[in-house]
């Protein structure tokens, strides 16, 4: 697939590189350096390059927003007509300092987004992981029982290639439903952070859910 980077820092760049390293052919953008995008591009190989915002999401097959909640209208701007696109998400709608959600409970960052954006195909994945497991994830993958990510989304073409991207990086994609159902994972996220960065085993934590079968007395 093509996929257009929409914010290349510590979600966007590694999911990138990754994505690259899966086959697919990446645009990264948004960033502060071009430099850094074209390093990025080199060290992730293959077909990746570095471009626009516009220059990513033309011709996209799926773009990862990547960027701090602040930023998201000013990269959506950039970016030009959205129209059928699929969006994956792993934005967060974060305040200022990154210490609290500002929308939750009845909505979510995904929700609003996809509001933002009516004609573009928004899925909500990839936030409730850190990225500091991305690579790791990347390199053991398809050896043991992979972590899982959680992804929802209202439509099932844009779910289908959610699920192809999770499966690529090394992840289980569990689908979650609907995309007002990041009203909950985008809350979880914050529960994965505490245990990541605050906990004992720091950022190197990923969780997995288990199915556990009904079984007749
Ligand atoms: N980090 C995590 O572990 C994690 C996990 C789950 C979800 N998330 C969510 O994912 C999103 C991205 O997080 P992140 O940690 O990847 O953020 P980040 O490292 O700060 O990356 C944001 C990207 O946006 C670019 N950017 C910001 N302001 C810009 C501007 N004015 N002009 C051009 N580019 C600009 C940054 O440029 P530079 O390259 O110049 O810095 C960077 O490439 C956030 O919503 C976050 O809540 C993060």
């Amino acid at each position: 697939m093509r996929i257009g980077i929409l914010g290349s820092g510590l979600m966007g760049g590694k999911l990138g590189t990754i994505f690259a390293r899966a086959g697919h052919d990446v645009v990264f953008s948004y960033s502060h350096s071009k430099a850094k995008l074209e390093k990025l591009a080199r060290d992730a190989g293959g077909q990746a390059r570095a471009g626009t915002p516009a220059e990513a999401a033309k011709d996209a097959d799926a773009l990862l927003l990547a960027v701090h909640w602040s930023r998201v209208d000013d990269v959506l701007k950039k970016a030009g007509d959205l129209s059928g696109k699929v969006i994956v998400s792993c934005s967060l709608p974060m305040n200022a300092n990154d210490t609290g959600l500002v929308i939750a409970n009845t909505s979510s960052g995904s929700e609003e987004l996809a509001k933002k954006v009516p004609k573009a195909h928004v899925i909500s994945g990839f936030n409730t992981v850190p990225s500091e497991v991305l690579f790791s994830v990347f390199e053991r993958k398809g050896s043991g029982t992979p972590p899982s990510v959680v992804y929802c989304g209202d439509n099932a073409k844009a779910k289908k290639v959610a699920a192809q991207l999770i499966t690529d990086v090394g992840f289980e994609p569990i689908d979650a439903g609907p995309l007002r159902i990041a009203r909950y994972s985008e809350p979880f996220t914050l529960l994965v952070g505490q245990l990541a960065y605050e906990g004992d085993r720091g950022p190197a934590m990923a969780y997995r859910f288990e199915w556990f079968e009904e079984r007749e007395a």
